[in-house]
């Protein structure tokens, strides 16, 4: 008999029960906590990953999973509708990370406290806990005995930053190696420039549009699939171009043609960085659906652009991994030993900071102003000139992504959210909590993504 193990994922605000003994569920945890609860004896499992502490009574009632207060005892009567007894259950909690200085928002610690609040009333003993710091992490449940397995993401590059060994004097990354790997992505020039074309174009050009993308015809298949796609849920079929204007909206079709134009150089994996293959996709995604929502919420006049600075924020990393890869253990190296900033480490071991590289390619593609700060400065908002409130915009979602999970990778939430940035968005720590609740549906945006 094979036993072959299948492995089931988690998203943010899942919940999952189990008695196959060859099930693990998984889930990838920032400042959220997964809870894993196990009946010894009916070897029944489940997790949930909670999002927030506490939700109002509706919107618990909504999404009971978003929440610890409602979320863990939705798995408990998930599980003991499929046979567990609620006397045998033990619990494995993992997660609730926090950005360093991060006193107002504070989500991780908040969610650990409420957590572990029910499962006390609940009276559910905790077995194992790897909880707060500034790092994601990993959480496995294995159906079969109730073996919980966490791991910090990125855990081999920490793992080789911290071996006993005597670094040899790195030698920093030159200017002209860098200059020669940006060249090398040339071509994007051309896609960027159709790109501003079709965000810049008002909604009479539809017709540009069209005449622009037809040109491209595995671009167009793709953007016809994506619009069929579940997310969608269209109840006709779109064949062409003109009919997904009119039934999903010229702006959704710009935000699908703009995605698009990027995935291929934004989806492979990002070694360095401990982003798998399709994860730094996802997380530019992610900050480009979040940092649109600001940019309607706070009436910015040209969210498509907010929404494009979101997608290209961290271009600067591809050119570092490429370049910088064999170097990168001794950058965490620093964040692990010396408590640096993963940004401040960078600067240190390798001569560049991500942002400071992205920056360099957008004035190789002649990416306008607002767009090149964004790049620039998403992890200093406080620097930036023309347009610090699109800056400001990135800087917010970037963190709301990782505090997330999404693209967390090994820089986790070593970079700090500044104060400046809410200040001028006008936006109260506690609002971020509302950013972080409409996650699960950005995730399901992204999801759409996976068809192409
Ligand atoms: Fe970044
Ligand atoms: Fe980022």
């Amino acid at each position: 008999m094979t036993f072959e193990e299948k492995y089931y994922f988690l998203s943010l605000s899942g919940v999952y029960v189990s008695s196959a003994s060859n099930e693990v569920i998984e889930t990838c945890l920032g400042s959220c906590v997964g809870i894993a609860l196990y009946d010894s004896f009916s070897h029944i499992g489940g997790m949930v990953h909670i999002v927030l502490p506490q939700g109002s009574e509706e919107k618990e009632t909504n999404a009971p999973t978003k929440y610890a207060h409602s979320g863990i005892p939705y798995l408990i009567k998930e599980m003991l509708k499929a046979g567990a007894s609620k006397e045998r259950l033990e619990a494995t909690i993992a997660g609730g990370a926090s950005i360093v200085q991060d006193t107002d928002i504070n989500i991780g610690q908040r969610n650990i406290t409420k957590v572990k609040e029910i499962l006390k009333q609940e009276n559910i003993p905790i077995l194992k806990e790897d909880i707060g710091g500034n790092f994601g992490r990993l959480l496995r449940l294995y159906i079969r005995d109730g073996t919980t397995e966490i791991k910090f993401i990125g855990y081999r590059l920490r793992e080789a930053a911290l071996a006993p060994v005597s670094p040899l004097k790195v030698e920093e990354v030159t200017l002209k190696v860098l200059l020669q790997k940006i060249d090398q992505l040339k071509p994007m020039a051309k896609t960027v420039n159709r790109v501003l074309k079709i965000i810049e174009s008002d909604p009479f050009s539809v017709e540009e549009i069209k005449r622009e993308i037809y040109q491209d015809q595995a671009l167009t298949a793709n953007i016809l699939k994506i619009c069929n796609s579940p997310y969608y849920g269209l109840a006709q079929r779109v064949s062409n171009l003109s009919q997904g204007i009119t039934l999903l909206g010229l702006n959704a079709i710009k935000r699908i043609i703009v995605s698009l134009s990027f995935k291929d150089i934004l989806a492979p994996r990002i070694n360095a960085y401990s982003l798998k293959q399709g994860e730094f996709f996802e997380h530019a995604l992610g900050c480009a659906f979040i940092a649109e929502l600001i940019a309607k919420e706070k009436q910015y006049p040209e969210p498509e652009v907010v929404f494009t600075a979101g997608l290209l924020h961290d271009i600067g990393k591809i050119i570092l991994d490429q370049v910088a890869a064999d170097k990168f253990h001794l950058v965490m190296r620093k964040v692990l030993k010396e408590k640096k900033s993963f940004l401040e480490a960078e600067k240190e071991i390798l001569g560049y900071t991500h942002p400071q590289v992205g920056e360099m390619m957008a004035q190789q593609w002649y990416l306008p102003g607002v767009l090149r700060e964004a790049i620039a400065f998403h992890h200093a908002p406080h620097e930036a000139q023309e347009a610090p409130a699109v800056v400001a915009m990135v800087h917010i979602a970037d963190v709301v992504c990782r505090l997330a999970g999404i693209g967390c990778g090994v820089a986790g939430l070593t970079n700090p959210i500044h104060p400046q940035a809410l200040n001028l968005l006008n936006l109260k720590a506690l609002e971020v909590d509302v950013l972080i609740e409409k996650i699960p549906e950005i995730i399901k945006q992204v999801e759409a993504f996976k068809v192409v």
